[in-house]
């Protein structure tokens, strides 16, 4: 039997990069998936690529409204069982140079969204019986990375957000952890220049970037039983960038 035969996940920000990995994988193990995303295109795109066992629905992860249209689109697939707080921006920058817009951005999408998703699956979740929830934070919410004060200031957010939430939720059998990658050859990163990316990844024990299927790995591990007795936990995927 297929290791999620029958499940059903949300996965926001999914329609590219990682989260469009992580949604390729579970359906590839036998689940059902909403891909909720901003990017209208490329979300039925991959929809349409996985067939009748995934979903696209726009989602704007800082709209508690819209959050909750995601859960039921996923509820009409079945009950639900997991979620991965996936979408997220980068938009480095100098101390100097981020303004309140731009950190403002960063905190409604990185950390706003994210809270949003968790209080959003959770009535589903208990009617389920339970549920994971997986929060894709970052080396940057480990330790702290030059020119992305912004970003690190959300991505330490949802470490924290996550063990209070493991800690609160644990009773209703909803586990919450976090996934902290180190550099991902994505859409995100095209910001920087490849050569610099790359210069950054010489710096690390493994010296090169991750593609998104090894980050969906251990994603897809903290969504399944098999993680059954970890909640609360921080899980780096960063080729031992935070060692
Ligand atoms: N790529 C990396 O090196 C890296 C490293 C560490 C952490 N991360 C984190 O991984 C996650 C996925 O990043 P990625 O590399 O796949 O980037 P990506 O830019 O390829 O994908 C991010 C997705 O999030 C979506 N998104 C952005 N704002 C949204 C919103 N308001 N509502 C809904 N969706 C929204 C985008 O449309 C996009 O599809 C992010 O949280 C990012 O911070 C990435």
């Amino acid at each position: 039997m297929a290791r999620f035969a029958g499940k059903v996940f949300l996965i926001s920000g999914g329609a590219r990069g990682l989260g469009a990995a992580q949604a390729r994988q579970l359906v590839a193990q036998g689940a059902k998936v909403v891909v909720g995303d901003l990017l209208e295109d490329a979300g039925q795109a991959l929809a349409a690529e996985l067939g009748p066992a995934a979903v696209f629905q726009r989602l704007d992860v800082t709209e508690a409204t819209q959050w909750r249209a995601a859960v039921e689109a996923a509820e009409r697939l079945g009950p639900l069982n997991g979620l991965v707080n996936n979408a997220g921006i980068f938009l480095p920058a100098p101390i100097l140079e981020v303004d309140t817009a731009m950190f403002e951005r960063h905190w409604r999408v990185n950390e706003l969204g994210t809270f949003l998703g968790m209080q959003a699956v959770v009535p589903a979740f208990v009617r389920t019986g339970g549920g994971s929830i997986v929060n894709i934070s970052s080396s940057a919410g480990i330790r702290g990375v030059p020119n992305a004060i912004h970003y690190s200031a959300n991505k330490f957010a949802v470490r924290g957000m996550t063990k209070a939430a493991a800690i609160e939720l644990a009773d209703r059998n909803i586990r919450v952890n976090s996934v902290h990658p180190g550099m991902v050859d994505t859409d995100l990163l095209k910001i920087r220049p490849a050569e610099l990316n790359l210069a950054f990844a010489q710096t690390q024990p493994i010296k090169r970037l991750a593609t998104p299927d090894e980050i969906a790995g251990p994603v897809l591990f903290l969504l399944s039983d098999e993680s059954r007795y970890m909640t609360g936990a921080e899980v780096a995927v960063d080729g031992g960038r935070t060692l």
